[in-house]
């Protein structure tokens, strides 16, 4: 969720994708191209209406721009959402036909895995064009699934918020994780070496089985996990979690996780600080995947995109700082240090933000 204010700036592109041979719909969305490239996965998704599924590459697309921005990346922002129909159709024919759609974009727009898509469709889209990341990763190099990039940022920003907020180690603290994909399985993972104990729900019945019997968290119903008594909440699945509805029955003081998106509202932001709970902006802490995913493109070195995950936690410090200093919720600190990296920007080359 980025705030309502860069909302109102228009995409610099819209591409709406329609395709009846292939069975390709969907748009591509690009917000910003002043630090470089639009950057951002291509999310495959059943949508209700078209206005919904704008609605949502919009946002995405904004949110994009904000964490390649955050992140340090030479990036900006953008996002493809495809819509999803009932059975699976020619799924080879429908990436393809995406990937000619990102080509004749000739760069101003470069696309990844998200929800919905796999390496394989990437390797789909890779056959019409160059502008595509999370490919099979080369030996040593960065590249393949970024989901335990994205797991590590997390794990590191909660080790920062456990300290500074909750003054104990996370090695003490108990950790609710909802949704136990590609994401959440690793962070469970490494929340277990770390020590910390562990509340665990899916709504897949078999990861719920594999995660506890590799950790031995405790498994909770889904309905239950956001209601649990523990220390911090990570939210793992899809966005839109914390809400009006919500918020009122969360019982951990610190919510952080790797879900895109997961203030329903801007006014959310501010409910949760209402209720003394730590907000880390969801894309502050989950930009590690999309570090990855632009080293590859980017032809950087491994050991450089490491760095820049390794230092999200500081830049999750400097946000809990900017928002102390300026008196406003985290979401609010994050939107304007991130708008503010954008603006600079695009007054050093003279374009407007
Ligand atoms: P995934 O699709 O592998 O896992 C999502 C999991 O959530 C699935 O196991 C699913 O069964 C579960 N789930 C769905 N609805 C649920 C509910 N109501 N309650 C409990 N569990 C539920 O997705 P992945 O890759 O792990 O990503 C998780 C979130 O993190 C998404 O919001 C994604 O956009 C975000 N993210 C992922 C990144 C990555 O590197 N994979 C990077 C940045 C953000």
């Amino acid at each position: 969720m980025v705030n309502s204010d860069s909302l109102l700036h228009p995409p610099e592109r819209i591409v709406l994708l329609d395709d009846r041979e292939s069975g390709l719909e969907g748009a591509i969305v690009v917000h910003s191209t002043i630090l470089g490239p639009a950057a951002g996965g291509c999310r495959y998704w059943s949508y209700g209406s078209e206005e919904d599924l704008l609605e949502d590459a919009y946002r995405l697309a904004t949110g994009m721009a904000f964490k390649n921005a955050m992140a340090g990346l030479p990036l900006g922002g953008g996002k493809a959402v495809l819509r999803r129909r009932s059975g699976q159709g020619d799924r080879k024919a429908i990436f393809a036909a995406f990937g000619e759609a990102v080509e004749k974009l000739g760069g101003r727009y470069v696309t990844a895995e998200d929800v919905g898509t796999t390496v394989d469709d990437m390797q789909e889209v890779a056959k019409r064009t160059g502008h595509v990341a999370g490919l099979p990763a080369l030996s040593g190099r960065p590249g393949g699934d970024p989901s335990p990039w994205t797991a590590r940022g997390v794990f590191l920003s909660m080790k920062v918020v456990a300290e500074g907020r909750l003054s104990k180690p996370l090695r003490d603290c108990v950790v609710s994780v909802q949704g136990l994909g590609s994401v959440g399985s690793h962070l469970s993972r490494m929340l277990t070496d770390e020590g910390a104990h562990l509340v665990v729900a899916d709504v897949d019945r078999e990861r719920v089985v594999a995660v506890a019997r590799m950790t031995g968290a405790k498994a909770v119903p889904v309905e239950e996990v956001l209601s649990a008594d523990v220390d911090v909440f990570a939210p793992r699945a899809l966005g839109s979690v914390l809400s009006v509805r919500t918020i009122p029955h969360l019982r951990a003081k610190v919510v952080c996780g790797a879900a895109n998106n997961q203030l329903a509202s801007v006014e959310d932001g501010a409910l949760l600080a209402d209720r003394g709970i730590l907000y880390a902006p969801d894309y502050v802490v989950n930009a590690g995947g999309i570090i990855n995913v632009a080293a590859e493109y980017l032809g950087w070195e491994r050991a450089d995109a490491a760095a820049l995950v390794e230092a999200t936690g500081s830049r999750l410090e400097r946000v809990l700082e900017a928002a102390r200093a300026q008196d406003c919720s985290t979401d609010t600190a994050a939107d304007r240090l991130a708008q503010s990296i954008i603006f600079e920007a695009a007054t050093a080359v003279g374009r407007s933000a």
